[in-house]
């Protein structure tokens, strides 16, 4: 994820920028830089990969200053690129610009300011909007300019601003990106993240949206949207810096899991407008989709758990048989793909060995390439025909969990987005859909709100030598991702089972106290689930429910039930799938495991 750090003071800047880049280095980059006002201008030093890159770039040459902004880019719009880094300018050099989330509307902005304003771009990214928008209503106030950009551009951003215009201020704002304004005597900072600042002051003021804050050495003030002084509590923070890179949760998991909603918001911004999904990175035609008589998706583990989802999706709304395959077997089976062929391959890393030569197995045998990803520039971007990035932000924790969800979201949005353009869904179900998909961040937050439930019930499954999770249609594929999560982290033996299937053999290991997880959220299948957990109940299993809110008569037949939001049963898999992270997280947890680095694996597999 972006990072941000920015200085107005007495102190050389340059060393300071980049030790704050540095704290910031644990939320995943690929590319920094930072912009100083020098004497007569604005200097900008950036490059693609690593701080260290950008160390030896500032020993050729290391700007000199005390007013500085430094950024570390996690790419979303424009591959990971010298150009593409930040900090961003106009056309001048007068201004230079960081800037964490997405400007939706970035692409209009940037066609008139091409065609009508006659300014020229440098990179592919959306930032760079920013730049020229404060470059063209400059007019002697640097506050007001920002103003101006900043009711023209639609999405997220947390900004830091400065312009050799007004050397002595330094501009910062937000809208659903984090921001912080930390406080020191006669200087003062900006930052995304807290462990930036932390080495020089604990006391800070949190950014609320909308906000503009100016900054010179002596004041920091905060104005809101009518450019009124806002008063703000000095927030003292009292955690340590390993604390606070986990943004005060005790391991990364558990923060992922906490993300999700902002991750869900991320993945659909400006996906999703009037009632029509609108994917630029596609473009597919009426006649492209129409001439696809197969899809295939590719994935390993988690990822591939997701596509299992994809498959009844695309074949009930757009009627094209779906084939799921596990990337390491698809290979050695002699697929027929073709070039009627649409092949999907979902990866968070983008870098998975046996997903990357899937796909090229899959090119060479002339299907059209989609990727879905996690990561901007990654190998399997780069081979694919097409890629839909989730941005999701980077996941640092093995245990895949806020990619999960994305990648539904993403097969979601792409399964109506084929549809549509086809010609073959009814809108009043594509309106339920894009809704339901819409409302997912609000209701997902509902269930983290309750996320300590999960201790207790974790306490009860502990012991477990093994344990069963059922389900029927997507409850079966969320249990399936809910089994792998809870054994990776915990230990704990686990295997998911459709719920029909238990009585053709599985049955027989069920007996009194097995701990048995039954999904049963979707109402086409419910009457059959619940006669299934009648078949475990009935043998005193230990049977935990997830079921829909309401839903009384489940708790007469399991021992705890746990409830997740209505929503429009299709997407209902994407808020299903969440107390399942978290049982698996809060068990791992009280059997004292690693829970982010599990024994044996790896984040990113680039083995065969
Ligand atoms: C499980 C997990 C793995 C990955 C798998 C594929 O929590 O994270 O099963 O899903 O290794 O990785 P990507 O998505 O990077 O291709």
């Amino acid at each position: 994820m972006c990072g941000i750090v920015g200085y107005i003071g007495s102190r050389e800047v340059t060393p300071l920028l980049l030790s704050g880049l540095k704290k910031l280095e644990y939320r995943g980059y690929d590319s920094a830089g930072i912009a100083v006002i020098e004497n007569k201008r604005v200097s900008i030093v950036k490059t693609a990969g690593k701080l260290l890159n950008l160390e030896r770039k500032l020993e050729e040459y290391s700007p000199t200053g005390h007013v500085g902004i430094g950024h570390t880019r996690w790419a979303t719009h424009g591959r990971p690129s010298n150009v593409n880094s930040h900090p961003h300018n106009g056309c001048s050099n007068d201004f230079a610009v960081v800037h964490n989330g997405i400007i939706e509307n970035y692409l209009e902005l940037k066609e008139w300011l091409v065609d009508k304003k006659g300014h020229d771009f440098a990179s592919e990214t959306d930032t760079e909007v920013i730049a020229h928008l404060v470059e063209e209503f400059y007019d002697g106030d640097l506050v007001q300019a920002v103003r101006e950009t900043l009711k023209m551009v639609q999405g997220s951003y947390a900004v830091g601003i400065i312009s050799l215009k007004e050397p002595d201020i330094l501009i910062a704002a937000r809208k659903d990106s984090p921001l912080v304004i930390g406080l020191g005597k006669g200087e003062n900072f900006i930052a995304s993240d807290i462990p930036a600042i932390l080495n020089h002051t604990r006391d800070v003021y949190m950014v609320e949206d909308g906000e503009v804050v100016l900054l010179t050495k002596e004041k920091v003030v905060i104005l809101d949207q009518d450019n009124k002084e806002v008063n703000r509590d000095v927030y003292h923070v009292d955690w340590d810096i390993e604390a606070a890179e986990k943004g005060g949760y005790e391991y990364f998991m558990l923060k992922e899991i906490c993300e999700q909603p902002e991750a869900f918001k991320k993945t659909l911004s400006g996906r999703i407008q009037q009632g029509k999904v609108k994917l630029d990175e596609l473009n597919f035609t009426r006649e492209q989709i129409k001439q696809w008589e197969k899809v295939f998706i590719v994935a390993c583990g988690t990822a591939y758990h997701s596509g299992l989802i994809g498959k009844p999706l695309i074949e009930e709304y757009l009627g094209i048989p779906v084939e799921v395959d596990i990337a390491s077997e698809f290979r050695y089976r002699n697929p027929l793909v073709n070039n009627k062929t649409l092949a999907v391959f979902i990866s968070q890393s983008g870098e998975t060995a046996d997903t990357l030569a899937a796909l090229r197995e899959a090119k060479r045998k002339g299907a059209t390439t989609l990727a879905i990803t996690n990561v901007v520039g990654s190998s399997i971007s780069r081979v694919a025909d097409y890629t839909f990035y989730l941005w999701a932000g980077p996941e640092i924790a093995v245990a895949s969990t806020k990619a999960y969800t994305t990648m539904l979201i993403a097969q979601y949005l792409l399964c109506v987005y084929m549809a549509q353009v086809k010609g073959v869904m009814p809108e009043e179900k594509g309106r339920e859909i894009l809704t339901a998909l819409q409302e997912l961040p609000e209701k997902a937050k509902k269930i983290l709100d309750q996320k300590e439930l999960y201790l207790d019930i974790a306490k009860s499954i502990k012991e477990a030598r093994s344990l069963f999770f059922i389900g029927r249609g997507y409850d079966y594929n969320i249990a399936q991702e809910g089994a792998l999560k809870l054994k990776e982290i915990s230990y704990i033996h686990a295997e998911a089972y459709a719920a029909g299937e238990l009585k053709h053999g599985t049955l027989a290991l069920i007996t009194e106290k097995s701990p048995v997880i039954a999904v049963a959220t979707q109402k086409s299948t419910y009457e059959k689930t619940l006669s299934n957990i009648k078949e475990v109940t009935a043998r005193d299993a230990f049977v935990i429910g997830v079921a829909e809110e309401g839903d009384q008569e489940i708790l007469k037949w399991v021992n705890k039930a746990i409830y997740i939001p209505k929503i429009e049963n299709t997407v209902s898999p994407v808020l299903a799938v969440i107390p399942l992270q978290l049982l698996a997280y809060y068990t791992a947890v009280v059997r004292g495991c690693n829970v982010d680095q599990p024994r044996n694996l790896a984040k990113s597999v680039t083995v065969e």
